[in-house]
């Protein structure tokens, strides 16, 4: 598959099949992604790839902080957003509500649950960074998060990036035993997607570049 194929493709995944994802694939996926481009080629990412069982293992632990501490998915700002980002999240949620609805299922259980249990995924991918790196190196965990998720597509298989897990970070290194010193950054939940899913129709539009980009000729 062509990376512009692969990119048109691409879309998050919210429902897979509990099939384990073969390790050589996994390996070859984690490959392609290590392509991405860094900053002095430092290729900052830390890695931890949870299968199977243990996989399903940790997400009974962060579905009972979940339920302690109920912090849900979100935009996460540290200030209020400016309206145009809060309308594109709202149109999103919008747009994703009939779908899981018509699974018989509530939104925001569906989407917070399901984050934390990643959607039934057999294979979850952790990416950390040292927190001695300034945080313009998230730019590099993002170009890796970009590679990983086109890799999975262009191979035959689903992802979804799942944020909602660094607000439950403290469990997840607890679990993999990693130390304070490392950032949780994002986590990917990869396998194949369960089709027969409404939800997994789902695909998000995307703004007009007349009101994300300002040329200067
Ligand atoms: C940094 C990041 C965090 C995300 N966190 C979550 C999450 O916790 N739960 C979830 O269901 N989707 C999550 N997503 C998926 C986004 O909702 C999705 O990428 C977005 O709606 C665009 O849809 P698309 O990926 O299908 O194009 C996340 C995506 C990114 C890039």
């Amino acid at each position: 598959m062509d990376v512009l194929t692969a990119m048109k493709n691409r879309t998050s995944f919210r429902s897979f099949l509990d099939e384990p994802v073969p390790v050589d694939m996994i390996k070859n996926i984690l490959e392609d992604a290590s392509r991405a481009p860094s900053a002095l080629n430092m290729q900052p990412w830390e890695i931890n790839v949870v299968l199977g069982s243990e996989r399903k293992r940790l997400s009974k632990k962060l579905l009972k902080a979940f339920k302690e501490r109920g912090i849900t998915c979100g935009p996460g700002a540290a200030r209020p957003l400016p309206e145009t980002f809060m309308l594109r999240a709202r149109k999103c949620a919008e747009d994703m509500t009939p779908l899981i609805n018509s699974m018989g299922q509530d939104f925001k259980k569906y989407v917070n649950e399901g984050s934390l249990g990643f959607y039934g995924a057999p294979c979850v991918i952790f990416v950390f960074l040292d927190e001695s790196f300034p945080c313009e190196r998230m730019v590099d965990v993002g170009s890796f998060l970009g590679f990983l998720v086109l890799a999975a597509s262009a191979r035959g298989l689903g992802s979804c990036p799942i944020g909602l897990v660094t607000s439950y970070d403290d469990e997840i290194r607890d679990f993999l035993n990693i130390s304070d010193s490392k950032k949780l950054v994002i986590s990917v939940a990869i396998g194949k997607p369960d089709l027969s899913k409404s939800i997994n129709n789902f695909k998000t539009i995307r703004a007009p570049l007349s009101e994300t980009v300002r040329w200067v000729d």
